[in-house]
């Protein structure tokens, strides 16, 4: 989520996020005066509208938690560990636009927030804690920017799940659309697992510390949501994302298989626990994410390698925890969530 704050909903304030976006990616001025010493006139008039263009484009694509990269990964993972009567019930409320797999809308809740009709649901794709707080409480927390209680990623997650409980009703009995409650519900799941969608308030979950990841300039939030995943594949990967899925899936089978169990337990025996992932998050966010990425600074190696582990086992978290959800709803004979 770029604008991990969309601030106040006016047509002013929603091209704030949009140049903060452009300053981490546009050319330093070093590059800039580089290019426009070999280029004669033409050519470099074409160059400055190409990059206008790409810049924009970039910007409009580029306006999302996790990237889509990482919201694919987990919703991939979820699809392989749904029960029978999961996977037949998202199916059924998929829309056709994503011809039977999940992931293909995995990031719709960010391609949608910006426009007016969805500004409402900005607020949900994350929560604040306190500055330098490392915990997470719902009842302090959870509130969107004018303090409207529930409205936040935790809360949405048990929301849209309420809602999904009805599926088992008739069709007619259902109050709410239940395609969007899904895409909703797997989009959430997702963010609440990346450490920075439960940062502090103060530097809007890492939005404006600005660094530079390798010569990169971008921002702290980016780099969790996308920067990580990006480099990763570009490295390990072979910059194939169905290469890395399955590595994550091979982990998930071996080397945190113990573990499984304990990720999909609400411990609560609730059909949804947004909490402790939240708290998870705060604190992850504490111990890795901000530490050592102080404003200015330039993130190589040391940072990236010891990260990337975290951001593969919250995929996999994000993952497993999404099906087991899922897979509680969709159940037969559902627990009712007691939120
Ligand atoms: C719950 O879902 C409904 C339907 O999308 C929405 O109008 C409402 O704002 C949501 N509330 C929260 C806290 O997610
Ligand atoms: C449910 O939501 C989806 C996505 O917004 C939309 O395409 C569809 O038309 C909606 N269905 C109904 C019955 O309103
Ligand atoms: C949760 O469910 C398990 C298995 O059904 C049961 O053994 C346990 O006592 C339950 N825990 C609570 C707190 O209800
Ligand atoms: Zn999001």
């Amino acid at each position: 989520m770029y604008n991990h704050k969309a601030p106040e909903y006016s047509i002013q304030t929603r091209i704030n996020p949009i140049n903060r976006r452009i300053l981490p990616n546009a050319p330093s001025q070093n590059e800039k005066s580089e290019k426009a010493r070999i280029l004669p006139g033409m050519t470099r008039f074409a160059f400055f509208v190409i990059g206008k263009a790409l810049v924009l484009l970039h910007l409009l694509v580029g306006i999302q938690a996790w990237g889509k990269e990482g919201h694919y990964v987990i919703c991939k993972i979820a699809e392989g560990l749904l029960t029978k009567d999961a996977t037949a019930a998202v199916k059924m409320l998929l829309p056709d636009t994503a011809e039977g797999d999940l992931a293909a809308v995995c990031s719709w809740a960010d391609e949608i927030r910006f426009y007016y009709k969805w500004r409402w649901s900005s607020p949900l794709h994350y929560v604040d804690t306190p500055d330098f707080k490392c915990n997470y409480d719902y009842s302090r927390d959870c509130h969107d920017p004018a303090g409207n209680r529930d409205r936040c990623v935790s809360g949405a997650i048990y929301n849209y799940s309420t809602q999904l409980v009805s599926y088992q009703e008739s069709k007619d009995e259902w109050k709410y659309n239940l395609t969007e409650a899904l895409m909703f519900l797997s989009h959430f799941i997702g963010d609440i697992h990346q450490p920075l969608h439960v940062g502090f308030l103060g530097d809007e979950g890492g939005n404006t510390i600005i660094v530079r990841w390798y010569r990169r300039k971008t921002n702290l939030h980016h780099v969790w949501d996308t920067m990580i995943i990006e480099s990763a594949l570009k490295k390990f990967y072979d910059s194939d994302l169905d290469s890395m899925i399955r590595s994550i899936q091979n982990n998930i089978l071996e080397g945190w298989s113990e573990d499984i169990p304990l990720w999909e337990n609400c411990v609560t025996n609730c059909t949804v626990c947004p909490d402790p992932y939240a708290s998870e998050s705060v604190r992850l966010a504490c111990k890795f994410a901000y530490r050592n990425a102080t404003p200015g600074v330039t993130l190589t190696d040391d940072y990236f390698l010891t990260r990337l582990p975290i951001v593969e086992k919250r995929l996999a978290q994000g993952g497993v925890r999404l099906a087991a959800t899922l897979n509680r709803i969709f159940a037969p004979h559902p627990l009712i969530s007691q939120e």
